[in-house]
């Protein structure tokens, strides 16, 4: 797709892989509406880019979700990409006893069920528009659970589930619209300072989903993903307990 003088919604643009997305879509006239919920990180992030603003907004409100579309329809006037970023990670022993289904259920709202109505109340203007994208960022645990975040790989999977379906059925019904998913690995953001383990650079999977744009390229596996992603073919069972540390 051309990606020139858009205008595009980013959820959790204020910080980590949404902010290098949003650096790299800045250019070319693109037009670029920043979401998240603390004010200061989406002002510092608007002051940095070229032709920027923001709108603060919890996307697992519905209030403000209402609130945020009137201001992209009365501000901008349309939407022509829309990219599901914002998401949260919890890490815990999955046998603990406690607090499994609070943790399960406030990823759950944020990594799935939020991009579900943010799409159903945004796909309208993208409806409108002539070229229109939903960018859906994923991860490799969509498709390679990993059991020490184990109920968020389970959103991560409901969320490509649903793109799947998503994809086939705007194909046929709204072909200018098209459904694009990211499964990075590790990325070095606010999200994993707590984990060990190689990161990529999250300039580098921005890097990669411009370009896929540019080339309709629907999945997209920056880093190692694409190399566990070809083994995970080949073997699921061997590569699931690989990717878990397990000796096979
Ligand atoms: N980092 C990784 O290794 C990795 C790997 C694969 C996939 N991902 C995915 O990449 C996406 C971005 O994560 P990141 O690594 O860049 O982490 P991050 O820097 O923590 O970014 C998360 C963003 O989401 C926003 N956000 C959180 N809750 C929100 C809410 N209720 N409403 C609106 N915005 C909200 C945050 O801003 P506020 O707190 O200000 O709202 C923040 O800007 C996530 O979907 C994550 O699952 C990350």
């Amino acid at each position: 797709m051309n990606i020139e003088n858009k205008t595009i919604l980013i959820t959790g643009g204020g910080t980590g892989i949404g902010f290098a997305i949003a650096k790299v879509l800045s250019l070319k006239g693109n037009n670029l509406i920043l979401v998240g919920r603390r004010e200061d990180k989406l002002k510092e992030a608007v002051a940095r880019l070229p032709k920027a603003s923001y709108i603060v907004a919890d996307v697992t409100n519905s209030t403000d979700v209402e609130n945020l579309v009137q201001q992209v329809n009365a501000t901008f006037g349309g939407l022509d990409i829309l990219v599901n970023n914002a998401g949260v990670v919890t890490a815990y022993p999955l046998e603990s006893t406690e607090g499994v289904y609070e943790k399960a259920k406030f990823e759950m709202d944020l990594n799935y069920l939020s991009v579900v109505r943010l799409t159903e109340r945004l796909l309208p203007l993208l409806k409108a528009s002539k070229e229109a994208a939903i960018v859906n960022i994923e991860s490799i645990v969509s498709y390679l659970p990993n059991t020490v975040i184990a109920t968020y790989s389970a959103t991560k999977a409901a969320l490509h589930s649903y793109s799947q379906s998503l994809r086939l059925v705007l194909q046929r019904t709204h072909p200018h619209i098209q459904l694009f998913e990211v499964f990075p690995p590790f990325v070095d953001t606010d999200m994993t300072k707590g984990f060990s383990a190689d990161k990529l650079s999250p300039d580098v999977v921005a890097e990669d989903i411009y370009n896929a744009l540019q080339k309709n390229e629907y999945a997209i596996r920056p880093g190692l993903t694409k190399d566990v992603y070809h083994s995970f073919l080949q073997s699921p069972e061997i590569t699931l307990k690989r990717f878990n540390g397990i000796e096979v």
